[in-house]
């Protein structure tokens, strides 16, 4: 289950001049409530031109309260995928671009996962941490979280730097940033920002560099996020997570369809507070990503066994069924108790957005069996 880390209060106190429960006030709620207005209808509502909106004290500090705090924990699953992936191996240095970096959710996110992850990367040494948002008091919170985050002891060097600007007018030096950080900001750009995305990250992302986008898990932005994977890949990139899948995304077949992650989480007690004054209960965590890198640059061929669990297990009578995708598309696979074996026993524990290998399964008109012969095999622990 996902937490805060355990210097998060101090952090918080430190970025607000407040804990965290005497923070969780009425003002904050009321700006929270505009906030969330704005956010539960992005696409129309949301120009890049218009003044930056966490610029203003109020819906910075409920942002700070409430969006960081949720959205921070949302970068653990994406670095565990580029960990599985050996995106970390021997790296030294790591340079990292936030773009719409705002309070330094993402820059919290990292170092939350580096709690748990730094003895598995005893090689890494450096990281030179950018963040980029037209905000200047968003980037001077995100300032105040690398005061307190860079005295966190067992773990590399940050250096942190900002630029307080857009992405369509800031200039960075070609091929410097290892990984490109995009949290909650691809629905906040116009279209032809966004029209000039891939050509604008395949200038400064380095070789073998990674794109993580992450949105929210509203049907529009996410389906928006879809499409926009689906014209990275038409201009020659690859999805290295979560998909195992390089062909369009089957949720865009149906424009009811989407696809999310959601995973539980411990909601701390003033954030629950939050909830109830905007009459929202935030009980997991739901959010879409993608893990983009240039298609020449994959070393590996996909395995045409290897599948993502797209939706929650019904756990029926008798019966356990999900649906699965890879590069075959969107497929409902079934395991009957009766046929379960040690070999195929991992079917049982997978949950959402899980990554797995499957071989020797019965492909059937409607779904496909996980028989008494099928192996199972969950990936990445
Ligand atoms: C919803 S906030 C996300 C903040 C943080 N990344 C997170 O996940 O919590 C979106 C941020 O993107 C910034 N933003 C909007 N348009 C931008 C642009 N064209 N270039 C860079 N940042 C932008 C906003 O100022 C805001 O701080």
């Amino acid at each position: 289950m996902l937490r805060l880390p355990t210097w998060y209060d101090e952090m918080y106190s430190m970025v607000m001049g407040n804990t965290p429960i005497n923070g969780a006030t009425a003002h904050v709620a009321s700006a929270l409530t505009r906030l969330s207005n704005r956010f539960n209808h992005p696409l129309p509502l949301v120009s890049e031109r218009s003044t930056p909106y966490l610029d203003d004290r109020s819906s910075l500090r409920a942002y700070f309260s409430y969006f960081t705090a949720a959205n921070c924990l949302k970068l653990l699953h994406p670095l565990d995928e580029l960990l599985r992936e050996g995106f970390f191996e021997k790296r030294r240095e790591l340079s990292v671009l936030d773009i719409g970096c705002g309070p330094g959710t993402a820059l919290i996110g990292l170092h939350t996962w580096l709690d748990e992850t730094v003895d598995a990367l005893p090689w890494l040494e450096l990281v030179r941490y950018r963040g980029l948002d037209p905000s200047a008091e968003a980037l001077s919170f995100a300032l105040g979280v690398h005061s307190f985050t860079k005295h966190l002891r067992g773990r590399p060097r940050f250096e942190f730097t900002t630029d307080q600007g857009r992405l369509a007018t800031v200039e960075l030096r070609p091929a410097s940033f290892d990984l490109i950080v995009m949290g909650n900001v691809l629905n906040e750009l116009d279209a032809s920002t966004v029209d000039r995305l891939p050509r604008f990250l395949d200038e400064i992302l380095a070789n073998a560099g990674r794109v993580l986008v992450i949105e929210p898990a509203l049907r529009e932005t996410s389906r928006a996020m879809l499409g926009f994977r689906d014209r990275m890949i038409g201009k020659g990139w690859a999805v290295t997570a979560p998909c195992f899948r390089q062909g369009t995304c089957p949720a865009l077949e149906s424009p009811r369809d989407w696809c999310h992650h959601d995973q539980r989480w411990e909601r701390p007690s003033w954030l629950e507070r939050l909830d109830h004054a905007l009459g929202n209960a935030k009980l997991s965590l739901k959010y879409n990503y993608v893990i983009l890198g240039r298609l020449k640059e994959r070393d590996t061929e996909q395995d045409s066994c290897d599948f993502r669990v797209v939706s929650a297990p019904f756990h029926e009578k008798g019966r356990v069924r999900m649906f699965l995708c890879s590069e075959g598309g969107r497929r409902l696979f079934l395991l009957n108790r009766r046929d379960s074996t040690p070999a195929n026993a991992d079917f049982n524990r997978l949950g959402r957005y899980d990554a797995v290998h499957i071989e020797g399964a019965e492909h059937r008109k409607n779904d496909i069996r996980i028989t008494k012969e099928t192996v199972v095999r969950k990936l990445g622990g």
